[in-house]
């Protein structure tokens, strides 16, 4: 089984088409998409063109907290999104007041696209398990790398101990940009292998590059063991100088001043 792991691409088109046909030429079983394809709420390229690439036929894609975020507003899943966001342990920033009108900025039918996501994957009779951060919460770092978020390693493990991700020999994730793999004992005492992509978009590229470099996995089996191959792909941003910060500022939202 050789797999195709990409994720995060937080609606940079040319960065998720870059990192699809990469991954497509090492000819995989499966193309997964582990989460973040947009940004919340407002995303460099248009939403629409980044569902278009990810409703291919080849594609099995799920939810990042992005995702999930730009989906929920405005209905009963609102209050679930926010709880798990609160897990980082502080509050979401005055930008939320703006999820209105990113979410409208979503096409009726891209939307019910993004609404049918799953949040996880299982295949290979169970042997593969696919998430965006941790099981069930798809805004907390697998491994803790982010610092931003203070959550209680128990609360991880705790995670992991959920019945899919304990069965699984092999469990593929997003969230964190930076490329890591690593191996830990399941629950139920068998070898895991964790491997969290790079994101589509790179990670540490100096802002306002116009060539930037992205990461996508090729992973795959053999014999018994799973094989990682992390893999650079360069990439193209239609504009360089487009940042979430000015994306904002552009609707006349004002930053208030840090106290
Ligand atoms: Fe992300
Ligand atoms: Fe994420």
């Amino acid at each position: 089984v050789r797999i195709a792991l990409i994720g995060d691409s937080h609606g940079f088109v040319p960065a998720l088409e870059a990192a699809l046909a990469a991954a497509r030429s090492s000819a995989p079983d499966l193309l997964v998409f582990c989460g973040d394809l947009v940004t919340v709420p407002f995303s460099p390229d248009p939403p629409g063109e980044t569902i278009e690439l990810l409703r291919a036929e080849d594609v099995r894609a799920i939810y990042g907290n992005h995702d999930i975020a730009l989906r929920a507003w405005g209905t009963p899943e609102w209050d679930q999104v926010m709880a798990m966001r609160m897990e980082r342990g502080y509050q979401p920033g005055p930008w939320v007041s703006l999820m209105p009108e990113g979410q409208a900025r979503v096409a009726p039918e891209d939307l019910a696209w993004l609404r049918a996501l799953p949040g996880e994957l299982a295949f290979d009779d169970g042997r593969v398990y696919v998430c965006h951060a941790i099981p069930g919460n798809p805004f907390l770092s697998l491994d803790g790398s982010d610092r931003r978020e203070s959550v209680d390693p128990a609360v991880r493990e705790a995670a992991l101990r959920l019945p899919k991700p304990a069965a699984a020999e092999l469990i593929l994730c997003g969230h964190s940009h930076l490329p890591q793999a690593f191996c830990r004992r399941s629950p139920l005492e068998h070898g895991q292998t964790v491997v969290r992509t790079g994101a589509a978009i790179g990670w540490g590229q100096p802002p306002g590059s116009a060539v930037r470099q992205g990461g996508y996995a090729i992973v795959t089996r053999r014999g018994g063991d799973w094989e990682i191959d992390f893999r650079l792909t360069p990439w193209r941003p239609r504009d360089p100088a487009w940042t979430w910060r000015r994306s904002l500022e552009a609707t006349g939202f004002v930053f208030p001043r840090s106290p």
